[in-house]
């Protein structure tokens, strides 16, 4: 018997298979959920993400630009009519232009701190939003964070300030989803290589310095946030809602 047997899970955020993403599905699907996936990006992506949903199983792929309110809509229209209700969704989504992921945040251009909130924050709540009517009782919605909201990272500059946003959004949603028994949750990932990531300067001296410092002395991966997400997407977490939980191998508690 798995943890998801019988629970509906639709996942946004799969580019390729270094998708943190990626790891969420596969660790769902273990568990016995049933998948539907949303990418965006175009031909390229879905060249990549067609094997995916293949190798997972998933019974509904489709392309949504989260950034498109009246895509979002007709995503939850076709995901009505296929499952009635869903009983999780996965938000696994952000992006800053490049240029904005090096040097001073002071630096940070209007446009480019609009893009920002606007992909990484806001299309968590207007997912939530559009999706509300087909979240099941018990349903979960889980996003992805990082540190870097709760302190400087150096080049995380306006993703840090997104992903505080992001956080803010979560236990906001997490009281007005909560009138209906939805829970809202957030995983807070130490770093993994994946193509987002590599976006920020610098990122590579970035694990061997985790893996030093965190107390279980190694890094995390994408099978690891899968596990958390699985648990929070289970009965198991009926009563956790609002919170930023770690997947870090602890590096968060350490002051020195
Ligand atoms: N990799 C890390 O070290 C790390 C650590 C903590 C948190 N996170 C967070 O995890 C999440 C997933 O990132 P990842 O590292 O797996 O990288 P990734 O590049 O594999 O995933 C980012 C996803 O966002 C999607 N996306 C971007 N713009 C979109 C739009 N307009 N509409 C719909 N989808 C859009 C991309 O298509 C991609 O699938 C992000 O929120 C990221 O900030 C990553």
């Amino acid at each position: 018997m798995g943890l998801l047997d019988g629970k509906k899970v639709l996942i946004f955020g799969i580019a390729n298979d270094r998708s943190i993403a990626y790891g969420i599905a596969r660790q769902m699907k273990e568990q016995g959920a049933e998948l539907g996936i949303s990418y965006a990006g175009g031909s390229s992506i879905e060249r990549r993400v067609k094997p995916i949903a293949e190798e997972l199983g998933a019974s509904f792929l489709e392309e949504c630009d989260l950034s498109d309110d009246s895509a979002i809509e007709a995503l939850a229209l076709k995901a009505e009519k296929k499952y009635g209700s869903l009983d999780c969704i996965v938000h696994s989504v952000a992006f800053a232009p490049h240029e904005c992921l090096a040097g001073r945040y002071a630096d940070t251009a209007r446009a480019d701190f609009l893009t920002a909130m606007n992909i990484s924050v806001y299309t968590l709540v207007a997912v939530a939003n559009k999706f509300e009517r087909l979240l099941s009782p018990e349903g979960s919605v889980i996003t992805m964070t990082y540190y870097g909201a709760e302190k400087v990272v150096p080049n995380y500059n306006v993703m840090g300030v997104a992903k505080a946003a992001l956080e803010a959004t979560v236990r906001y949603l997490a009281v007005d989803m909560g009138k209906k028994s939805v829970r809202v949750n957030a995983i807070s990932a130490g770093p993994i290589k994946t193509v987002s990531a590599a976006g920020v300067s610098g990122f590579r001296s970035m694990l061997p310095v985790y893996s030093e410092r965190a107390p279980l002395g190694r890094n995390v991966d994408i099978n690891d946030c899968g596990g958390c997400a699985a648990f929070l997407a289970s009965d198991l977490s009926k009563n956790i809602t609002g919170e930023v939980i770690h997947v870090d191998a602890g590096y968060n508690i350490m002051g020195f």
